[in-house]
């Protein structure tokens, strides 16, 4: 404890004394550019700020990252990484084996990372032993979002069951409303199809299927099933859904012209940035099924040259874990803290039903990582997934045929 506090002290004074001489500094890359995710990094930048930082920021549009981790690869390439990323889950080792990330262990043992973080999340976070990058959140992918309104005037209970979610979207098709709002691009199709895969298959399917890529499971039945559904969710959804972003879907639910999106809950961050209520203008729950698919957001800080840098990234590592900002950040991004000590009494019922569920599914051994989200595989596993994913549900192809096309990607990706 003495000690701890000490290295505290040490730190601090370590970052006071960059201050004094540079100023830390930051150039951050994120994909934080819709409404609530905008004001959901705000919060980090006014922290940053307030403590005598200068932040430059990169974001690079585009949902689910994959345009930024185009951006970043060139930047590293060229020899000019940016200080921090928004980076996350295996992808984090994979830069770590190019020699490319800082170690910020001084300021995690510091600042008692090991102690507010859970083991699982904590695992993520490291690379051989040290820290290598610091978590700002937990999202949850297995959610429905629905119009509140637009159910209550049709008759619709929030489905349970995945025929339950058919029957309803059968009945607002009749009723001319748009029962899936959906953007096609390849991440969103894969957010889905995961839902699905977790209902249909159950969490060790899931684990068996998308974490150790077993062959079997991949070629079963099951999966023929999920394709299956995923075709007859395809008849959900309007016209013009392709290459829709994200946030655009979320307002279609918000403006009642669609019932229900299948995403993550950073959409909950798009509603509370419009001004909407949960419970009253807007309903969450989690996707039919047991098990929690969980997405933990956090930033690796690369080599750069400079005590100014070393002290912006050594000052934002510590922010980002700090007690104040996992609190308001979360609020406004959807997601619940990854630290175990923040009070939740200023979250709303989505947030109390998400830790509630996560807390069981820690126990009951279905916490599961999101595939879709970079968290289970590397890239080239689940960019084999993903590929057929949204091959099959922009085509005619059959299941069996998708199914066949899965197995052989993933063996080709190993
Ligand atoms: C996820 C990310 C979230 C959210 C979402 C849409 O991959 O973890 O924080 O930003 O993409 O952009």
């Amino acid at each position: 404890m003495k000690k701890s506090v000490f290295v505290t002290a040490a730190v601090a004074a370590f970052i006071t004394a960059g201050a004094a001489k540079a100023g830390p500094e930051a150039e951050v890359l994120h994909w934080w550019t819709s409404g609530g995710e905008a004001k959901s990094v705000a919060v980090l930048q006014g922290e940053f700020a307030d403590n005598g930082g200068t932040w430059t920021d990169m974001p690079v549009a585009g949902g689910g990252g994959d345009a930024a981790m185009t951006a970043l690869r060139a930047r590293v390439l060229s020899g000019n990484a940016p200080t921090a990323v928004q980076l996350k889950g295996p992808a984090i080792q994979e830069w770590y084996e190019e020699g490319v990330l800082a170690d910020i262990s001084a300021v995690a043992e510091a600042e008692g990372w090991a102690d507010v973080l859970p083991a699982s999340i904590a695992g993520h976070m490291k690379c051989e032993g040290s820290w290598c990058a610091a978590p700002v959140n937990v999202h949850r992918i297995d959610w429905i979002w629905a119009n509140a309104d637009v159910l209550k005037s049709n008759g619709i209970d929030m489905p349970t069951t995945w025929a339950e979610f058919n029957a309803a979207a059968e009945k607002l098709q009749a009723a001319g409303i748009i029962p899936l709002a959906h953007g096609g691009q390849a991440w969103q199709d894969a957010t889905i199809f995961e839902a699905v895969a977790l209902g249909i298959g159950g969490p060790e399917f899931f684990q068996k299927a998308f974490v150790d890529l077993d062959m079997d499971t991949l070629k079963s039945d099951t999966m023929v099933e999920i394709f299956d559904q995923m075709r007859t969710l395809r008849g959900y959804v309007d016209a013009n859904f392709a290459g829709r972003d994200w946030n655009l879907a979320t307002a279609m639910v918000m403006n009642g012209e669609a019932a229900f999106q299948i995403m993550g809950d950073w959409a909950k961050g798009e509603f509370l940035s419009a001004g909407k209520v949960p419970g009253q203008d807007f309903l969450c729950a989690s996707t039919p099924g047991e098990g929690f698919l969980y997405n933990v957001d956090s930033f690796a800080m690369f080599n750069v040259d400079g005590d100014d840098k070393k002290a912006g990234q050594d000052l934002l590592a510590k922010l980002i874990v700090g007690q104040n900002f996992q609190k308001v950040f979360n609020l406004n991004k959807g997601s619940i803290p990854a630290r175990v000590d923040v009070a939740l009494d200023d979250f709303d019922s989505c947030a109390h039903t998400s830790a509630k569920d996560m807390a069981m599914s820690s126990d009951n051994g279905s916490l599961l990582p999101s595939y879709a989200h970079g968290m289970a595989l590397r890239g080239a596993q689940s960019g084999a997934i993903t590929d057929v994913v949204t091959a099959h549900f922009n085509s005619d192809m059959s299941s069996a045929e998708a199914v066949e096309m899965l197995a052989n990607s993933v063996a080709n990706s190993l």
